[in-house]
């Protein structure tokens, strides 16, 4: 009986990652923005230094969304190479298959969402993009959310990053 109850409560081992992630938290409370953690796509694709989804702590490994309200975020990245033209691609990926997720026609266009700077960006300048879309998705299903940035020039991806969400009805 005892050495059920130790192994029933036996701590959680303390990971790099979870550390890491208090430390995001940390530097949130005073004062800059509680950055998600999100996974990269392939290894040849850049992920932004840092993602915030609004209402997504960090140290949440699946971010909330609410059904059919906009899903918000807001991103830093280093532009891997000159850029004049980007478009946006969400997509979600569940147990029951993949589907796209399309917002306002301003957010088919990467530089209409840019914050800090204008179009074209060249090589190594910082980027704040914010992008928005309404959750229109099945309620209580588990999403892997994939984003990407293609680079309509070159025809290829720019930025690319994975997060996982969970749609709940508010
Ligand atoms: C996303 O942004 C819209 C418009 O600014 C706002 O109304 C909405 O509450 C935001 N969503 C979340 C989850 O904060
Ligand atoms: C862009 O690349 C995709 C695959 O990466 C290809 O299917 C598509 O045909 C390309 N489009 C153009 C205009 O080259």
């Amino acid at each position: 009986m005892f050495t059920s109850y130790q192994l029933m409560f036996r701590p959680v081992p303390i990971t790099i990652e979870m550390i890491s992630r208090y430390l995001l938290c940390v530097v949130a409370f005073f004062g800059a923005a509680c950055a998600t953690s999100v996974n990269e796509c392939n290894e040849n694709v850049l992920v932004p230094e840092e993602v915030t989804i609004d209402g997504c702590e960090a140290d949440l490994a699946i971010c909330p969304v609410t059904v059919n309200s906009m899903f918000n975020m807001t991103m830093r990245f280093k532009a891997p190479h000159y850029l004049e033209s980007m478009t946006p691609q969400l997509i979600g990926k569940t147990a029951l298959g993949e589907f796209e997720l399309t917002g306002q026609a301003y957010n088919n266009n990467v530089c209409t969402g840019i914050l800090n700077t204008i179009c074209p960006v060249v090589e190594e300048e910082v980027i704040q993009y914010r992008y928005s879309v309404k959750m229109v998705v099945l309620p209580l299903l588990p999403i892997t959310l994939k984003f990407s940035i293609l680079d309509e020039a070159l025809n290829e991806t720019a930025i690319c990053f994975k997060v996982d969400v969970f749609p709940r009805l508010e």
